[in-house]
């Protein structure tokens, strides 16, 4: 039979250019736009390589029928044609389109799969409800940038395998039905038909798996995890995500960070053509915290803190005096501010309230602003507190001038300080335009070093691992640590890389001795009994001879996000949830028969302000 069969292309829609004038193609793909000019009718055929311009004339032999057939085609429908390449009349190029500048002239279609009409255009710049794109995710998937995106994201992924293959890292794959593995989240459980009443719990992360495969000798572990946190979602946080999770024996920080660097210089180059600069800086978690605010930061603009508790240690304002009074454990707050030079007449009563409304969000029970007046004389709510001296020293110490406004925060917990004028930071970073927008500007990587090994959770009375219990203390802490003494100020061998303030990845050397790693679960409050029904299995493993060993994880999402230049991680997922952790789609979660919790042993009872809340 001579008749092709029509359901196979000879191109994509992306591929035809002047070279193939002339040439008789077929094509396959979705009707993008169809425009009727009477005699002439035109459609574009779009494929994830991109979109073609057929053009269906009743003059051109055989192309009476197909011109009849075109007809009925409406956006969305699938076709395959078949036509002769020719070059578009002069003036009807278009240079915005790889394929502008020929068109398709058709002899034959057919049209393989009809569509109703989509709930919103297949196109770029839409302006729908995101609700309404989760729900049709696969019409959502069509767009080209989200097409785009996952095209990255499948990039990165495989220079990232080759870049690890080529280092000798082995791609190991661990289960996803396991044990809880601690990384401050809660665990997403599964029932267990064939053991009543058991529970598996799905990996926070591989991270203990990855630790026992050192201890098999693996040496250098890769794999593109799945990961499952049942924690509050935000536009960086889903409930499953992927990381490129890394293990290594024999390696210290010194060795194994240059692999990583050169890895996402690799990504930066290969993806974006963007030159990164390697060794990244590296900054202490302390210096990271008095300068600006977060563990995070985005060093790519000023507005850095000062301290100003030795101006104000003898205040008569009471929020400062307050703030520097000493807790139970003998720590006390501080007061802290952030200088905006020149601009505080741009700043409106408003403005005040939205930044404080931002300082309340992160507990700060107020934010106190000062302006400088034309003669240097301060205005601001508490200005009568300040004494002479004070106002003195403050304005010596932030060479103020007129113009400048500060914005000061106290607190008695100096978390609260830097977590509320960290944001305020971010909030004015945007306000005042010196954040480069998203994908623009250069990468600014560094590392975040020397976390502290353990916080004090004030609610529950005891310390909590930073990073994750398996975390090893810096060697010049080990005494105090295995004392348990001074205990928040043992600084951790664990380290973050970050990008434009986005916490990309984070790792650490690991406890490979199991009478340390037994003292890190008492220090964190954890029974020997406790201790034996979560780790047992681990603690022993520790016992069979254990390299010294650490690893990184990196988040795939985030790391895709920011190479795509987009916001929230779901634009570069091809299946997202929602901050409720619905999958609009599918409508995920949803109840099960009652016959299969019947099988499980389980009977489902909500507290009734839970199923209110639920409403
Ligand atoms: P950590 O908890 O810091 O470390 O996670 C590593 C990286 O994973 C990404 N990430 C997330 N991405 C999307 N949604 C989430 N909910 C989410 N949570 C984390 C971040 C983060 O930097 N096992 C350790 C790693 C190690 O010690 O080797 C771990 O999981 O980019
Ligand atoms: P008040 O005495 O509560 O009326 O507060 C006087 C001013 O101090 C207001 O502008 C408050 O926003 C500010 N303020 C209150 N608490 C704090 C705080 N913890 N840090 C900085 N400013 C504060």
């Amino acid at each position: 039979m001579s008749s092709p069969k029509r359901t196979v292309r000879s191109h994509t829609c992306g591929e035809i250019r002047k070279t193939n004038l002339g040439e008789t193609v077929t094509l396959c793909g979705w009707v993008s736009k169809r425009r009727d000019h009477g005699g002439l009718v035109f459609a574009d055929l779009r494929d994830r390589y991109g979109m073609t311009q057929i053009v269906f004339d009743p003059a051109l032999a055989g192309g009476a029928d197909a011109h009849q057939t075109a007809g009925r085609i409406r956006s969305e429908f699938v076709l395959w044609v078949k036509g002769k390449v020719r070059a578009r009349p002069a003036g009807m190029t278009n240079p915005n389109m790889t394929t502008g500048e020929i068109e398709v002239a058709c002899t034959e279609i057919e049209i393989l799969s009809e569509a109703k009409t989509p709930p919103f255009p297949i196109e770029d710049e839409i302006d729908v409800a995101e609700t309404t794109r989760l729900k049709y995710r696969y019409l959502d998937l069509r767009r080209p940038s989200l097409q785009k995106n996952l095209l990255i994201r499948h990039r990165m992924l495989s220079i990232v395998r080759n870049h690890l293959d080529q280092a000798q890292f082995v791609e190991v794959e661990t289960p996803i039905l396991y044990k809880s593995t601690p990384e401050g989240a809660r665990d997403f459980i599964v029932p267990s038909r064939l053991n009543l009443g058991t529970f598996y719990a799905l990996p926070q992360s591989p991270q203990t798996l990855k630790q026992l495969l050192m201890i098999s000798g693996m040496d250098r572990y890769y794999q593109i995890a799945r990961c499952f946190r049942d924690e509050d979602l935000r536009a960086d946080r889903q409930p499953e995500f992927s990381q490129i999770d890394i293990e290594t024996s024999f390696l210290d920080e010194e060795a194994l960070f240059p692999i990583m660097e050169s890895m996402v210089a690799k990504l930066w180059k290969e993806i974006l053509g963007v030159e990164v600069k390697t060794p990244f800086p590296r900054m202490p978690f302390h210096e990271a915290m008095s300068r600006f605010g977060s563990d995070k930061p985005d060093v790519r603009f000023g507005l850095e803190l000062q301290d100003l508790t030795s101006v104000f240690e003898k205040s008569a304002f009471q929020v400062f005096s307050g703030a520097l009074k000493p807790n139970a454990r003998g720590i006390r707050g501080s007061i802290r501010a952030i200088k905006i030079e020149g601009q505080a007449e741009k700043f409106s009563r408003k403005d005040l309230d939205d930044l404080t409304a931002v300082a309340a969000s992160y507990g700060s029970k107020g934010l106190l602003w000062i302006k400088v007046q034309a003669g240097g004389e301060l205005q601001s709510p508490a200005a009568k507190f300040f004494s002479d001296e004070e106002k003195a020293q403050l304005a010596s110490k932030l060479s103020l001038k007129p113009g400048d406004l500060i914005l000061i925060v106290a607190d008695a917990k100096n978390k609260v300080v830097f977590d509320s004028l960290g944001a305020i930071r971010l909030n004015l970073g945007n306000r005042l335009g010196l954040v480069p927008p998203l994908g623009q500007g250069a990468p600014a990587f560094l590392w975040v070093v020397n976390f502290p090994l353990m916080e004090f959770d004030d609610k529950e009375g005891r310390y909590f691992a930073t990073h994750h219990p398996f975390t090893s203390p810096r060697p010049e802490f080990f005494e105090d640590f295995v004392a348990g003494r001074n205990l928040d100020r043992i600084e951790a061998a664990a380290y973050d890389m970050v990008l434009n303030g986005v916490e990309v990845g984070g790792g650490s050397l690991r406890i490979y001795r199991p009478d340390v790693q037994a003292a890190m679960f008492k220090l964190l409050g954890l029974s020997m009994e406790e201790a034996r029904e979560k780790f047992g299995f681990f603690m022993e493993a520790l016992s069979f001879g254990t390299p010294p060993h650490g690893g990184i994880a990196f988040g795939v999402d985030r790391l895709a996000a920011l190479l795509c230049g987009v916001g929230p991680i779901r634009d570069v997922m091809a299946f997202p949830k929602t901050q409720k952790g619905h999958c609009l789609m599918s409508e995920t979660p949803s109840n099960v028969t009652p016959e299969q919790l019947t099988e499980l042993g389980i009977a489902v009872s909500i507290p009734k302000h839970k199923a209110e809340e639920a409403k």
